[in-house]
């Protein structure tokens, strides 16, 4: 897609991947609408991209991500990209972690993209991108993450049954399966603590990467074991 005059839901755009992935596309042209749970955060990223639009969702609440979609296209006037850039962590292991978390992180990793990609669907049309980060987890699942790394290897699974379902009508599915990177995330749990972690990559370049990715219709990102993030076109 050409990214300059793309209409971008960034949903998630408070986080530190949502902001730089914001400005990245602000900076190749693109008008972005932010999306985020808290008014005050929101507001205050929306002063780094003067005009874009901001809009409130909650993922704990699938409708209220499917409200989001069409707030961004009514404020954009059209909506030609949505980014999932948002996400839960626990720590600890299985049999240790309750229900009540494990239901968060289905809901905010899984259910929430899903409900966010299907009111999209039905709104963009050829040549439209849905993308959404996933991370190293959810093809390499770690211990002491199990929900975790289980709810990104569904939303993964579910992108790759929908871009199937959608090849044909020229939507691209794009999935962000980056490994551990500089951002902090790991330090903000829902529940326990995080094990001691070597440092991130850098969340600009994925940030930048993904951009790179949006534009060449690519289906697949992730990141070497140096950091360096790497673009395929076809997902494996
Ligand atoms: N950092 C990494 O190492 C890494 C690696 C691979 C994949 N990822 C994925 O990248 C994505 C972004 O993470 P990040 O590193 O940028 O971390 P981050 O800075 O902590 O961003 C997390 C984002 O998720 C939002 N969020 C969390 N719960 C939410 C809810 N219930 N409703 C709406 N928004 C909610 C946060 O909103 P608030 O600002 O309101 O809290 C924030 O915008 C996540 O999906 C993560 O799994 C991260």
């Amino acid at each position: 897609m050409d990214l300059s005059g793309a209409r971008v839901l960034v949903a998630g755009a408070t986080g530190v991947l949502g902001g730089a992935l914001t400005a990245e596309l602000a900076g190749r042209g693109a008008c972005p609408a932010l999306a985020g749970r808290d008014p005050a955060r929101l507001a205050h990223v929306a002063q780094a991209c003067p005009g874009a639009p901001t809009v409130l969702f909650d993922a704990y609440d699938p409708a209220s991500c499917a409200r989001a979609v069409h707030d961004a296209k009514a404020a954009l006037g059209g909506l030609d990209a949505v980014v999932a850039a948002f996400g839960a962590v626990a720590f600890g292991r299985a049999a240790e972690v309750g229900d009540e978390v494990a239901e968060h992180l289905y809901a905010v990793n899984v259910l929430a993209p899903a409900a966010l990609f299907r009111a999209a669907l039905t709104v963009m049309g050829p040549g439209s991108v849905i993308a959404a980060f996933t991370g190293v987890v959810a093809e390499r699942p770690q211990a002491g993450m199990a929900d975790y790394s289980a709810s990104k290897a569904a939303l993964s699974a579910w992108l790759g049954a929908v871009r199937r379902e959608v090849r044909t009508s020229g939507i691209h599915v794009l999935e962000a399966r980056p490994g551990h990177l500089d951002t902090g995330f790991a330090d903000r749990p829902v529940a326990g603590t995080a094990p001691p972690m070597p440092a991130g990559g850098d969340p600009h370049r994925v940030a930048a990467a993904l951009a790179d990715a949006m534009e060449t219709d690519a289906e697949l990102l992730f990141t070497a074991p140096d950091g360096t993030p790497v673009v395929e076109r076809r997902a494996r």
